[in-house]
């Protein structure tokens, strides 16, 4: 049976709303600004296509677990972890995956924020002009000026923390119906704009053959691929559960998780479709870090027909991206605080906010004054700046761990009576899941942790 339990922060008002926002959340910075830099700096095809499994293998069962348990517990991810595992007669303890998403939340959104802040201050770049003929190394000195100021940095930042906490106060749900239905397939068209001019530098295929050629990958990089797996579908800290919670009854998960997943796919492939053929056509470096998108999409910007309106809506767009995707991260958070605290959504978000905008200020300064400060983490990573050991130590450690945990309470603590009931799949999708749920998802990410601390 589905559960019955009501969720007292209010529903999706229809099933499409359900997935527009969990498209929202999904489709973000992750997609086009990660995801780009990343294939470049693991080589290419190999990275894409390991990255592809995890989706279909990993990601997918994950992701319906995941909306799983949110429905049928109808909280805050740390409530609902306490109630379902009540539920099931299970240890008490469950509910630190709740928590630990809720820290994870914090840590992702502190450094998306001051990203989302780049792509803010690029929307005012680009219609000022400066890029209309601008050389590779022109765009490359506009962003490296950007982000060595860290004043500059913290106010584009702080904007993005009060755009974010603004929304969340007054409920995720008003005003992301607008955001997400007419924006989204509006970047999805720009985002065609930009591959069709790549298709004309002449490089195109050398991009298509770096993206899909399988070539050489470290352990790192397959670790890489698959931390950013949970990132880019927003899974593994609870923000897809949270929406989970708010969504109605009848909706079928399954096919609900199949457009997110697809749709998400679908935009960071052309985002790299975009952005590496104006990386070999500028004589750039697939492997430029962070900094990728800025310096390759404004040449494009700067060279194509009505390219300064094209890439000032195009920025615009992609901040509509991140802010959709931004809310859903400090929802777990909020929800949470205005069940056991009996505050306002108003006060919980401003707390959440403030403490995420704190945080936030190491990256800024990790792009500039303390660009040479660096963090080691046994087994894991050495000499990374701040933002690369948050990023990494989410994306490559947290997201995947409460995914595995995920997997292992929905595929195995669950009864089957519970899950079946609330999947509602026909039987061979139910087959399906619960075989990639308990064996495939779990093994395939131990195995992948084992080999990157190097134990196997
Ligand atoms: N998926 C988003 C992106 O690709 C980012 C995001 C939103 C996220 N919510 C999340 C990442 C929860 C991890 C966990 O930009």
């Amino acid at each position: 049976m589905t559960s019955e339990r009501k969720s007292i922060h209010g529903q999706w008002s229809t099933r499409m709303m359900f997935i527009l926002a969990a498209t929202g959340s999904a489709v973000g910075l992750g997609n086009i600004w990660k995801f780009p830099y990343i294939t470049g700096e693991n080589g290419g095809g190999t990275f894409v296509l390991v990255y592809l499994l995890c989706i279909a293998l990993i990601g997918v069962p994950i992701m319906m677990a995941e909306i799983m348990l949110g429905r049928r517990g109808r909280q805050s991810p740390i409530n609902t972890m306490s109630t379902l595992a009540e539920d099931e007669k299970r240890n008490k303890r469950w509910v630190w995956l709740g928590w630990m998403g809720m820290v994870a939340g914090f840590l992702i959104l502190s450094y998306y924020s001051v990203i989302a802040g780049w792509a803010l201050s690029y929307i005012f770049r680009t219609a000022s002009g400066v890029f209309i003929g601008a050389t590779a190394e022109g765009v490359s000195s506009i962003f490296g000026d950007l982000v060595s100021d860290p004043e500059r940095l913290l106010a584009w930042h702080t904007i993005f923390m009060v755009m974010t906490t603004v929304v969340v106060s007054r409920g995720v749900k008003n005003g992301l119906e607008v955001a997400i239905r007419f924006l989204m397939p509006s970047l999805l068209v720009l985002l065609l704009m930009v591959v069709a001019y790549a298709m004309t530098t002449g490089h195109f295929m050398e991009g298509v053959r770096f993206m899909f050629t399988p070539g050489e990958i470290t352990q790192e990089g397959v670790l890489t691929a698959m931390g950013h797996a949970f990132f880019t579908l927003s899974l593994g800290m609870g923000a897809i559960m949270v929406y989970g919670s708010y969504l109605p009854r009848q909706t079928s998960i399954a096919k609900a998780t199949a457009f997110i997943a697809l749709a998400d796919t679908a935009v960071a492939l052309l985002a790299g479709l975009a952005i590496f053929p104006i990386v070999f056509a500028n004589g750039l470096m697939p492997g430029e870090g962070p900094g990728l998108i800025f310096k390759t999409l404004p040449i494009a910007f700067g060279q194509m027909e009505a390219g300064t309106l094209v890439g000032t809506a195009f920025f615009i767009l992609l901040t509509f991206a991140a802010w959709t995707s931004a809310i859903s991260i400090i929802e777990p958070a909020v929800a949470w605080l205005v069940e056991n605290k009996g505050v306002n959504r108003i006060y919980a978000s401003a707390w959440v906010g403030l403490v995420t905008w704190v945080l936030g200020l190491g990256t800024v300064f990790s792009f500039n004054i303390w660009s040479d400060k660096t963090w080691s983490i046994p087994y894991l990573f050495d000499d990374y700046t701040f933002f690369d050991t948050l990023d990494k130590l989410t994306s490559n450690v947290l997201l995947p761990l409460g995914g595995l945990f995920i997997a292992i309470f929905a595929g195995w603590l669950m009864r089957e009576s519970s899950s079946r009931g609330e999947l509602d799949s026909v039987g061979w999708v139910f087959r399906i899941w619960q075989i990639l749920l308990r064996f495939v998802a779990p093994i395939a990410v131990i195995i992948v942790f084992l080999k990157a601390v190097k134990i196997i």
